[in-house]
């Protein structure tokens, strides 16, 4: 036992006032110093006393040497504010026990004992949100990544895993359903309490544990397996909710049926339950066999949720399901292997919204995001790799990251291995590895073994950070084209240098005058600079480069704008098309922000990406929902994100100008396209989807164009909306614009869905996140409003996140918006520090941002880093921020 701190009796002691102070910087933890646990926990029973105020847990576990680790005479439980209230070892005193801060560490002489331990915890002071808690008058839990611990003393990481038993018991007309993990397996009641038991036969790690009781409902269907089980499903909701669940339920189903199809996965419990909660840090949780979800992620229907949020429902529900095998059958061994779970299980998500819907269109969002938030986040002080070295506070590292570029990097071997042997290389891994604690590394031998690949050097993809840059030349002569690229991956914190990594890069050269190409390829650059050479080719072939996006790696090239333009017309690669239309306004948008343009150059750049816009338009085998992705405007994180000091002011201004003047330009083909669109009836299929996505984008261009003309249209399609898709992208445009209009329907909107959390969610965000020039005096008044609650995450999210991710509010020249986002962080820290934590990414970007807005954005930090008692969460992430 390293330190001995105030030791503990095990009736609980007075002696612990001072735990609560946290030290200034809390431990560094290493990958490189994982050891397996001296003990093996093969079964746990824990007994649920439940209240609202006070629940006490009984639990006793078996505990027994563990052969693969080096002996200890001490067993260390993890806890965190936690006191035993009673503590034995086989029915006795234990040898000897003691408080190591948090912790406790008790003596055991023999191989095998038994420990049962007595906490007790006030759920309804947990405004974490981590442990058990209270929602609404529900007792939930949430134990990722490291929660247990607030629940019960216990070896909280994941590769211990043991067989659970619980019984639950707690007021009937309070709590009148009981859930657990697994299966029920006995219930009673007796006066005015009663009682559940639940048995889960499949081992877990702590963090795979949950628990609710509360007054709920529940939408329920069945499933039956490929192998014929039949399996209960079940949506639990409040009561006035139940009829926005058949979404989640049907996703729920196509899920299941889609993990058999696609990966051979079959469920392997009698029952799946979901329960939607309303106040949850993130968006859903993967328990076994009892999934807990935001209710963002749950409710829907045509009158609340926009098609976004029904896509979002789908993609989760089925991202959470699909984890079943993903991270609960085979779990991880270190929360440095966490993308093995979450960057798989995104991937498995991303290819089941991809079969669901429209592929091309999902891929172009995926790519989005990743390039939106991750590539950000890889190139600032926040870069780590997939697989991280270490870290103070796991939770700081459920990062796109970990998630996007976790499935991307997955998504290249399959690129590389094509599907069919891609599969048998998931197969080989489930099974070799079913039942386990694994690792990244585990994962990749799995898929060299059952696909051939030789991924020796590809592994590097899990140890560096920094998204590679690939300079790319294409020179013609005679008949040969040859294309030399040549790779850099750039320096991050704690890595300076960096090897090459093998990047697959698929491409198609088209002919110029028959628009054709003669098949696409793959080249992977397995180097740091290599040449390929193509024959047949009279005339210098127009490139298309790293179609279906097949590698998350920045390509730079100056490559002539009409061939961009050819390609966003006639690209057979639909992302390819998309990314040609982006890298159009993008190269504009870039090169007038710098200053580098002449008028005249000015105009013939606005005039292609005009033409090219028109042909996206007039083009009739598109449909409205790719349509929609070849109109959107660069963001302006992206555009940031090509130069290496950014001006956010200019960029606002550039791009909105360029907005103005495609709607002028554009104003007749856009008028003649939203008027087909607003013809078409509210479905939920692809088409109508279509046309109100193309609808709004519209809007927005006439915005920036003809403000009066968008306010008269979007109040139009505000009036006779009969969805929430239309009524909130008419709102959003309207939020921007100064009017008579703004203030109405944003009242009416208030007025119609008061008491609808969710949906006035949107209404805060809407307003935290428009173009209007008094946005940040809007949100200092929204935080003040009766609705606002720092004890929300959603509700913050919806103001605050929302807020800073609008650069025209959060990047004010004067630094007010850094100041707003510094004092929420202070004022949230003590409450919820996960969600407080998560705000700090967006002031990190000081180090390219032009100066003056630096200073103050690190000034914003300094103050944060000042207060004198931060949660590991925000501490972590502001030092590392200020670097
Ligand atoms: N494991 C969850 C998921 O990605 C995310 C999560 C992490 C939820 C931590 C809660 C807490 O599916
Ligand atoms: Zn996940």
């Amino acid at each position: 036992m390293d330190i001995a701190r105030t030791p503990a009796t095990p009736d609980g002691n007075p002696e612990m006032a001072d735990a609560a102070v946290e030290p200034k910087a809390p431990p560094e933890i290493r990958r490189e110093d994982y050891a397996p646990f001296p003990w093996l926990v093969p079964t746990i029973r824990m007994e649920f006393d439940l209240g609202l105020e006070k629940t006490r847990v009984r639990t006793t576990m078996d505990v027994e040497r563990n052969p693969a680790a080096d002996a200890s005479p001490t067993i260390r439980l993890n806890g965190d504010g936690l006191q035993p209230v009673s503590l034995t070892c086989d029915g006795g005193d234990c040898a000897g026990h003691m408080m190591d801060g948090d912790d406790l560490v008790i003596t055991l002489e023999g191989d095998r004992h038994t420990i049962e331990i007595v906490t007790e915890i006030d759920p309804s002071g947990n405004s974490q949100l981590m442990g058990l808690y209270a929602s609404g008058g529900m007792l939930c839990t949430q134990c990722e990544a490291e929660g247990f611990r607030r629940i019960a003393f216990f070896p909280d990481r994941p590769d211990v895993l043991s067989t659970y038993t619980v019984r639950m018991s707690g007021p009937k007309a309070q709590f009148p359903v009981l859930l657990c993990n697994g299966n029920r397996t006995g219930e009673g009641e007796g006066g005015d309490t009663h009682w559940a038991e639940w048995h889960d036969p499949w081992p877990k790690p702590s963090y795979l544990f949950a628990l609710v009781a509360g007054d709920l409902v529940a939408r329920t269907d069945s499933f039956t397996t490929m192998g014929g089980r039949e399996v209960e499903l079940n949506v639990w909701v409040r009561e006035g909710d139940l009829d926005r669940t058949e979404h989640a339920m049907e996703s729920l189903k196509r899920s299941m049926k889609w993990d058999e199809e696609i990966f051979g996965r079959e469920y392997d419990l009698d029952l799946f339950n979901i329960v939607a909660v309303s106040d949850f840090n993130m968006g859903a949780m993967e328990n076994k066999g009892l999934n807990i979800f935001n209710t963002k992620y749950v409710l829907a229907d045509p009158d609340t949720a926009t098609d976004g949020d029904y896509d979002g429902i789908e993609g989760v529900i089925g991202h959470e399901y699909f984890h079943n095998w993903s991270g609960n059958r085979i779990t991880c061994r270190d929360w440095f292997q966490l993308s093995l779970k979450e960057g798989f299980t995104v991937l498995r998500d991303q290819l089941f919204s991809a079969d669901m819907g429209s592929a091309p269109v999902k891929r172009i969002e995926d790519v989005r995001v990743l390039r939106g938030v991750q590539f950000p986040e890889d190139s600032g002080p926040l870069a780590h790799p997939i697989r991280p070295d270490s870290y103070r506070e796991i939770s700081n590292f459920y990062t796109s990251t970990v998630y996007n570029k976790g499935a991307e990097v997955i998504r290249m071997m399959r690129s590389m291995a094509g599907e069919e042997l891609f599969r048998k290389g998931t197969d080989l891994y489930f099974d070799r590895h079913d039942g386990e604690a694994a690792t990244c590394e585990d994962f990749v031998k799995a898929i060299e073994d059952g696909t051939g690949l030789d991924l020796v050097r590809f592994r590097r993809w899990y140890a560096q950070a920094g998204t590679p840059k690939v300079v790319l030349k294409l020179e013609h002569e005679g008949e040969t084209a040859k294309i030399r690229l040549a790779q850099t991956v750039p320096a991050t914190p704690g890595q300076p240098v960096k090897e090459p990594m093998p990047i697959p890069l698929k491409l198609a050269l088209f002919d110029r005058s028959t628009g054709k190409h003669g098949g696409e390829e793959l080249v992977v650059l397995g180097e740091e600079s290599a040449e390929f050479a193509f024959d047949g080719f009279a005339e210098k072939p127009v490139l298309s480069i790293n179609r279906t996006f097949s590698a998350p790696v920045s390509i730079e090239r100056a490559v002539p704008r009409e061939d961009l333009v050819f390609l966003a017309a006639r690209d057979d690669d639909p992302f390819a098309r998309y990314e040609a239309m982006q890298e159009l306004m993008t190269g504009y948008l870039v090169a007038a922000v710098s200053g580098d343009l002449g008028e005249n150059e000015r105009e013939a750049a606005r005039a292609d990406i005009a033409r090219a816009l028109e042909a996206v338009i007039e083009d009739d085998r598109l449909d409205d929902l790719m349509r929609g992705e070849l109109m959107m405007m660069p963001s302006h994180s992206y555009i940031a994100e090509q130069m290496l000091v950014a001006e956010p002011g200019r960029i606002h201004a550039e791009r909105e100008a360029l907005k103005a003047d495609l709607g002028a330009r554009l104003a007749s083909p856009f008028h003649a396209l939203y008027d087909r669109a607003a013809k078409i009836e509210f479905s939920l299929g692809a088409e109508a989807k279509g046309a109100r996505k193309v609808k709004t984008l519209i809007l927005g261009y006439a915005a920036a164009s003809d403000p009066a003309k968008a306010v008269e249209l979007a109040a139009w399609q505000y009036d006779r909306a009969d969805n929430m898709t239309d009524r909130q992208g008419a709102l959003m445009v309207l939020a921007g614009l100064d009017s008579v209009e703004r203030t109405d329907k944003l009242l009416d909107f208030y007025n119609r869905y008061r008491g609808n959390a969710l949906v006035i969610d949107k209404w805060f965000a809407l307003q935290a996140s428009s173009l209007h020039p008094q946005v940040i005096e809007h949100v200092k008044a929204l935080s003040e409003h009766a609705d606002f609650t720092l004890k929300n995450p959603n509700r913050v999210r919806s103001l605050y996140m929302a807020f800073a991710a609008n650069p025209h509010g959060f990047h004010a020249a004067d630094g007010e918006g850094y100041d707003l986002i510094a004092d929420l962080i202070l004022e949230l820290d003590p409450i919820n520090a996960q969600t407080a934590a998560r705000s700090v990414p967006p002031l990190g970007r000081w180090r390219r941002i032009e100066p003056g807005r630096a200073r103050l954005m690190r000034e914003a930090l300094d103050r944060i880093a000042a207060a004198p008692r931060l949660s590991r969460d925000t501490f972590e992430q502001v030092t590392r921020s200020l670097g």
